[in-house]
């Protein structure tokens, strides 16, 4: 059984929709842990799954490695399989990068390497596209510039805002995430060190 450990930073809607793939029986990897840069109101989520979760306060760090190291010793605790950033708004510093990628997965609402970022689908609609998408990454020292594993078109409509095509993109987003959990505990996708 493959086991999965969480970080996010907002409602953990993409987390919420892993946890319930999760509790099926032959869903062949398991969530042990959900971690948070803040009070997160996806912490919820996992109170409700009865899974663990803990919080490493950014604003109580002094710098990025300070914080990443305190990550990755609870993150060590639990010892995952995989590393799953759902929604995770902060980046990781290069140490805590180089010892779990390439298990180190990324979500983001963009068909990359299209509208990499904190932004992507405000810049998508900025830049007056008619398609958009969403995709699940490696990451790997760059922002949002890893190996793609899956990834979906979505497209934009017209009287569309931030809101309502992220809200569109958020599924896609999910069960793209699923599938590729489920290909990786399965075997029939594998991880490969980044050059
Ligand atoms: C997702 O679109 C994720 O890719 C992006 O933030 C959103 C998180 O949403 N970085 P939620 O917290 O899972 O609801």
């Amino acid at each position: 059984m493959l086991t999965v450990a969480v970080l996010i930073s907002g409602t953990g809607s993409n987390l919420r929709a892993l946890l319930e793939a999760a509790r099926h029986p032959d869903f062949p990897a398991r969530v042990v842990v959900v971690g948070a840069d803040r009070e997160a109101d996806g912490l919820a989520h996992a109170e409700e799954f009865g899974i663990p979760s803990f919080t490493v306060p950014w604003h109580e760090h002094d710098s990025r490695e300070a914080w990443g190291e305190e990550l990755g010793r609870q993150l060590a605790f639990w010892n995952p399989d995989l590393v799953v950033l759902s929604g995770l708004m902060r980046l990781l510093p290069p140490a805590l990068v180089a010892e779990y990628s390439p298990r180190l997965l990324n979500t983001h609402p963009a068909f990359l390497p299209e509208f990499p970022g904190a932004h992507g689908v405000r810049d998508a609609l900025a830049a007056g596209v008619s398609e958009t998408g969403a995709s699940v990454i490696v990451v790997d020292d760059g922002v949002d510039t890893g190996p793609i594993l899956a990834q979906e078109r979505v497209p934009i409509l017209a009287g569309d805002t931030e809101h309502s095509l992220h809200e569109r993109i958020k599924p896609v987003e999910r069960r793209l995430l699923i599938d590729v959990v489920r290909a990786i505990a399965t075997g029939e996708l594998a991880l490969t060190p980044t050059p």
